[in-house]
């Protein structure tokens, strides 16, 4: 099969097209015929040496495919031979086929084609888990999505307003905040030219974000910190702006606010299992009814994957960026 590779580890890696041999499926595990490959703003680090894939996953990047299952491992009685699934993986999704445990597939939503479904696995889990199962996001709260207009936030917009939320969104010039409103965020900020925290007080009448959904880091904690209501929670998800920040525990103390993260794709078989069957159970009837949709930037084939990875560099995207086969 086809896969991409990486093809220098040290300092700025490029990606290459190899001709590798196929996966085979282990006990609990599918192979899958890929249709389509997320691209994710980890496979950057993945491509310059930063971020090794996990023991046992292929060397190259791809957490998140779309595809037909094609074979099955011993004990997997779902999905079956010939159903369309998403997948969220360990890695190794920039190929033809890709291996993936049963558990942590989901079928493919109604409504949704098989290409653009590859947008949602990561994207949802991530979305889910942070929103409820750390941040506890109860319908009515205010939310604050910093970064509305990437693969996460697009997504995480759409979630929260779907659980009753009231969500404030940011994104970076007018035209992407025009379309993050358009996901349904009932404010949308400009970060590049507006105070955020002064936004977010506006438009909850001095009270501040219940639950912030982070992908700054170190740069964005203290406005963060400063953006939440008491009893506030800050989940940290990505460190755009460094992994490093000041935290003023004072204001955290009187606000009695929460600052947490999470990293997806180290956790557990099993918690991501239980991710997904939640993902399945919540989520899948709002993709289904048209709630929560893929927002998908471009498609690009898989000799391409450089340019795909450029788009995220870049700052381009808006959603996600799919490779295909
Ligand atoms: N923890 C996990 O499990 C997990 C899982 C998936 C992803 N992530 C991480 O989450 C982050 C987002 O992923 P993604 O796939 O959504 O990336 P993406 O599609 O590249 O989106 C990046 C987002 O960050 C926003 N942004 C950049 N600088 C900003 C600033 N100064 N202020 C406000 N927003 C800013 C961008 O907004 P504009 O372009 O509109 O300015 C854009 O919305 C990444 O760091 C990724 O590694 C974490």
């Amino acid at each position: 099969m086809r896969a991409v590779t990486i093809a220098s580890q040290a300092g700025a890696g490029k990606l290459a097209l190899i001709v590798t041999d196929p996966p085979e499926p282990d006990d609990g595990e599918v192979l899958v015929r890929v249709a389509a490959s997320g691209v994710n703003r980890a496979d950057l680090l993945q491509r310059a040496g930063n971020y090794p894939p996990p023991a046992g996953a292929p060397p190259w990047p791809g957490m998140e495919v779309s595809g037909t299952v094609i074979a099955a491992g011993h004990g997997v009685s779902s999905p079956r031979v010939g159903d369309e699934v998403v997948a969220l993986l360990e890695g190794g999704g920039y190929a033809e086929l890709a291996v993936v445990r049963a558990a942590q597939t989901l079928p493919v939503p109604d409504g949704v084609g098989l290409v653009d479904a590859a947008a949602l696995p990561e994207a949802v889990c991530t979305a889910w888990t942070n929103l409820v199962d750390t941040a506890r996001l109860r319908p009515r709260e205010r939310v604050l999505v910093q970064g509305g207009s990437g693969g996460v936030g697009s997504v995480a917009v759409q979630l929260a307003k779907a659980l009753g939320a009231f969500v404030v969104a940011t994104a970076g010039g007018p035209e992407r905040v025009a379309r993050v409103r358009a996901l349904g965020a009932d404010v949308v900020v400009d970060h590049r030219a507006d105070d955020v925290v002064a936004a977010v007080r506006d438009a909850t009448g001095g009270r501040g974000a219940d639950v912030v959904l982070d992908v700054l880091g170190g740069g964005g904690l203290a406005d963060n910190v400063r953006a939440l209501a008491p009893g506030g929670r800050l989940v940290v998800i990505g460190l755009q702006r460094g992994r490093r920040g000041e935290l003023d525990l004072s204001a955290l103390m009187a606000k009695r606010a929460v600052v947490t993260g999470s990293l997806l794709r180290s956790r557990t078989a099993q918690e991501k299992a239980a991710i997904v069957a939640a993902v399945r159970e919540h989520v899948w009837p709002m993709v289904a009814d048209g709630r929560v949709r893929p927002v998908v930037h471009a498609r690009l084939p898989l000799a391409d994957a450089d340019d795909a990875l450029g788009l995220l560099e870049r700052g381009e995207a808006f959603g996600k960026v799919l490779l295909v086969p």
